[in-house]
């Protein structure tokens, strides 16, 4: 019998980082064959997930060349109740000795897998830590590991490498800007040839219009780190949905027509003009409907009391985005990744000291009020 890497995955795509994670953990380990699983139905369900078929196809090509890799299709067999504690088992029947590699972030909740012990009955874990993210390397995940083994038993180990900061959600943004660099060559050929991931095509290419260079880079940055922020801090927004208002946020800066369109008159000739009209223009040229997205859009630079979760999101998003490289961004981008709600009020309190008092746009001062001053009483 042989001793296998099992390493499981929605895979929507396949990125550099998975096989390179992977690979690295099969030389390291020793052993002979590395099974890669795609999740049939994934435990959080997207509507746009590319269908099993496509996944697989991906995967195979992703690490296509090496002959040691093999693509399992054992859930689509087995159809459903697809819990590690279950198809495991089967694997170890299939394959023989098996080490299951998952990453640092996954441990963290471990104890709320299905059947946690007869997990580690089963097989060995091999554990990759998270670069950036304490919580899950160094010390932290080390001090998990005993806890867990306390609790059921079993064997770890923690491989010598960090997951880089890539996921599939950024890479999938990426790809809606038509950026291949983050997949394998068979990956990006495979999806240019069968237009996937393509549904935000034409609207990027619609804004690309709009915008020149310099704030069309700024709009990509906003993008990442809007979709970075939900990620980081679980907020559950879809992905269109923030991809969407962080891809529209700007859409009217540099066209600032009235068109007829109505925005409030006291933000006529101010900078806060293209947030109202970016909203306006955001439904009336691309076809926006969401409400959440289309008020995320019109707060974005101003800012104003009570604001949603979502509004906060994109608000904060273009204040901290990763282009703005001068003092004291990077340092409110560190907060704000820190701890999103004093991130949010940071970036709130250093908009509103910078700004002209003359010049103070009312729905800032109400959002200053309502947050700062207020919260300091
Ligand atoms: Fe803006
Ligand atoms: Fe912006």
């Amino acid at each position: 019998m042989e001793k296998v890497l099992v390493f499981g995955g929605t895979f929507d795509p396949p990125h550099n980082e998975h096989v390179r994670i992977a690979l690295f953990a099969l030389n390291y380990l020793g052993l002979s064959k590395l099974v890669v699983v795609p999740t049939y139905l994934p435990a959080y369900k997207r509507n746009s997930l590319l269908s099993f078929e496509d996944r697989v196809e991906l995967t195979k090509l992703a690490f296509a060349g090496d002959d040691r890799v093999v693509v399992d299709e054992i859930e689509k067999r087995r159809e459903k109740d697809n819990y590690a504690a279950l198809v495991l088992p089967e694997l170890k029947k299939k394959y023989g000795e098996i080490t299951y590699m998952i990453g640092g972030d996954s441990l963290d909740y471990f104890d709320e897998w299905y059947m946690p012990k007869k997990i580690l009955d089963t097989c060995e874990i091999a554990v990759v830590p998270r670069a950036g993210r304490e919580e899950f390397c160094g010390e932290r995940l080390e001090k998990k590991i005993e806890e867990l083994k306390k609790k059921f038993g079993g064997k770890f180990s923690i491989l010598p490498i960090l997951g880089g900061d890539v996921s599939s959600t950024r890479v999938r943004a990426q790809m809606a800007f038509s950026c291949f660099d983050d997949v394998p060559e068979g990956v990006a050929e495979y999806i240019e040839k069968n237009k996937l991931y393509a549904d935000f095509h034409e609207m990027v290419k619609k804004v690309r219009r709009f915008e020149d260079d310099a704030l069309f880079e700024h709009t990509k940055a906003v993008v990442m780190t809007a979709l970075d922020l939900n990620s980081d801090f679980r907020m559950g927004f879809a992905f269109d949905k923030v991809f969407t208002a962080a891809l529209l946020h700007d859409n009217a800066k540099q066209r600032k027509s009235l068109d007829g369109l109505s925005v409030p008159f006291d933000a006529i000739g101010s900078p806060v003009l293209h947030q109202f009209l970016g909203a306006q223009k955001a439904k009336r040229d691309f076809g926006v409907e969401d409400e959440e997205v289309l008020s995320a859009i019109s707060c974005h630079t101003s800012a104003k009391k009570n604001m949603s979760e979502f509004e906060k999101l994109i608000y904060t998003a273009d204040s901290v985005s990763y282009d703005r490289t001068y003092e004291p961004i990077p340092k409110l981008r560190e907060k704000v990744f820190e701890n999103f709600e004093e991130g949010f009020k940071s970036v709130l309190e250093y908009t509103y000291q910078k700004v002209d008092k003359s010049k103070m746009y009312p729905l800032t001062e109400q959002a200053y009020e309502y947050y700062i001053k207020n919260d300091r009483k």
